[in-house]
């Protein structure tokens, strides 16, 4: 069965178009070919425009220790923890020192071991009762306020949360040798 249909172009002739059952089908099964292949390229979009759009960081919560290892300390207690970062496709695990210490207000904060001037790694002092970074000589209190040298700020203080009797903190990243704390993303 078929059907022709007159139109009239822009140069004023006739165009005569046919229509068939046959055309009218493969059509049908074109429109149907372009809308499979548009709903199945999306995952696949997805897939590959993901490290676009995906968080550099993105860390999760990761647990410092029970509560009751801080609860009689009388300094700051250094613990490792581990964090996963998410870059792209890639997840990788890494490690980093963290201070657990006391605020004034008797408050366990979470410090962040990383000089804040240029990256070295902090230690403390338990005879000094002082942080000392061993690169250029910066010193901070126990509650991470800086005391000596070129760091521009305190140490820096971590998100923390008490999850299950359990001490548990967000890493982060800061910008070095700035006045104030600046999250790296
Ligand atoms: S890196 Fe710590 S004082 Fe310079």
């Amino acid at each position: 069965m078929e059907q022709q249909i007159e139109k009239v172009n822009a140069a004023g002739q006739k165009d005569v178009i046919i229509i068939n059952r046959r055309s009218f089908f493969g059509a049908l099964m074109a429109v149907g070919s372009l809308g499979m292949g548009a709903i199945l390229s999306v995952p696949v979009l997805r897939y590959v425009l993901y490290p676009l759009y995906a968080k550099a960081s993105g860390t999760e919560w990761s647990d410092v220790g029970e509560m009751s290892e801080f609860a009689n300390a009388t300094g700051p207690v250094r613990k490792t923890i581990t964090f996963a970062q998410r870059d792209g496709w890639r997840e990788v695990v890494s490690a980093q020192s963290v201070y657990v210490s006391r605020n004034a207000d008797g408050q366990l904060e979470v410090l962040s071991a990383i000089c804040p001037h240029l990256g070295c790694s902090v230690s403390w002092q338990q005879a000094q009762s002082e942080f000392v970074c061993p690169c250029h000589g910066g010193r901070f209190q126990a509650d991470g306020q800086h005391v000596f040298g070129p760091p521009p700020r305190a140490m820096d203080k971590l998100t923390t949360r008490v999850q299950d009797n359990k001490l548990q903190v967000r890493f982060q990243y800061f910008r070095s040798n700035v006045p104030n704390q600046e999250k790296l993303s």
